[in-house]
């Protein structure tokens, strides 16, 4: 028995007893397919002799990946490293395993888990390549979280939780399975009105992958999203990615974009340009006192 299963005092399934009906298990089934196919980081791997799963796959992505690339993403781990240390985080929606890694090196202990079984696979490779050990990798939806209830000290889930086909259920799973005290540590859920929601409208583009995009990847106002919270108190709730990214795609679209609209709408003052950030990261707690 893994020390997750012993925290949780039972081995195998648990899970909020909340039944998914047939339409959502399908959309579930459909994300799975599609990100078991495209865990996030390959998209940046170009050179097709660099073998999965070896050290030189890892430090080719490390740099496009969330933590190194955004700096507030590191100072996040960082920040809620220091008041988790031997204390228990799940992340949910894991990917290559990166932000649990910076979690695991800063001696939190945490219980990583994915949606497909590719991204366990690599995570738990990553993991055995840096040489940090788990308390479990495994794979786990997070419409019915496999824990019981009170498990974790801490949740963490970077860019998931608004594409798992019910974002609201999702949430209140981090709640069920969190201690009274718990943290939930969301970085982020994608925002409107916000550049890229309309860019991304306007110009039917993808976002995730150049070849199709998430069968789910859902757009909320910062109420929405505040909203679904209820039975925790909002420690913090911050718009990210004010200023509009380069890309790397060609076309008629993608030079409008490099040479009209990025230019001129990054000259924006900051107060404005914020308004229209296209994520909104979330930190909460679940109340001491707060029942499951
Ligand atoms: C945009 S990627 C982010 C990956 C990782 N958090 C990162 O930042 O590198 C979204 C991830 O969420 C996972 N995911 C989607 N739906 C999920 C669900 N219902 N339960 C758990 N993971 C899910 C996908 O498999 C994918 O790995």
């Amino acid at each position: 028995m893994n020390r997750t299963q012993a925290d949780s005092g039972q081995e195998g399934s648990a899970g909020s007893g909340e039944k998914m009906d047939p339409e959502l298990k399908q959309t579930v089934d459909s994300i799975r397919d599609y990100w078991d196919a495209r865990t996030l980081g390959v998209q940046y791997v170009s050179d097709p002799t660099l073998e999965r799963g070896t050290p030189e796959y890892f430090d080719h992505i490390r740099p496009w990946m969330n933590p190194y690339k955004f700096p507030w993403i590191m100072e996040r781990i960082e920040s809620e490293s220091a008041l988790l240390k031997g204390r228990h985080l799940l992340e949910i929606g894991c990917g290559m395993g990166f932000d649990s890694l910076e979690f695991l090196k800063r001696g939190v202990r945490v219980t990583a888990t994915d949606l497909t079984p590719a991204a366990v696979a690599t995570t738990k490779r990553h993991f055995e390549i840096e040489g940090v050990e788990a308390e479990d990798v495994r794979e786990a939806n997070a419409l019915e979280l496999p824990f019981e209830d009170e498990s974790f000290d801490a949740v963490w889930a970077n860019g998931v939780l608004h594409a798992t086909g019910d974002t609201a259920r999702a949430i209140r799973e981090v709640r069920r399975v969190l201690r009274p005290g718990g943290r939930a540590i969301i970085s982020h859920f994608y925002r409107k009105p916000s550049w890229m929601y309309t860019v991304s409208r306007l110009g039917r583009e993808n976002i995730e992958h150049k070849d199709e995009d998430p069968p789910v990847n859902e757009f909320y106002t910062d109420p929405e999203i505040l909203e679904m919270f209820e039975g925790f108190e909002i420690e913090s709730a911050v718009r990210e990615h004010h200023r509009a990214l380069p890309v790397a795609k060609s076309g008629i679209k993608a030079v409008l974009y490099r040479w009209g609209f990025r230019p001129v709408y990054n000259l924006l003052p900051e107060s404005v340009a914020r308004r229209y950030a296209y994520k909104l990261s979330v930190t909460a707690v679940k109340p001491k006192d707060s029942g499951t």
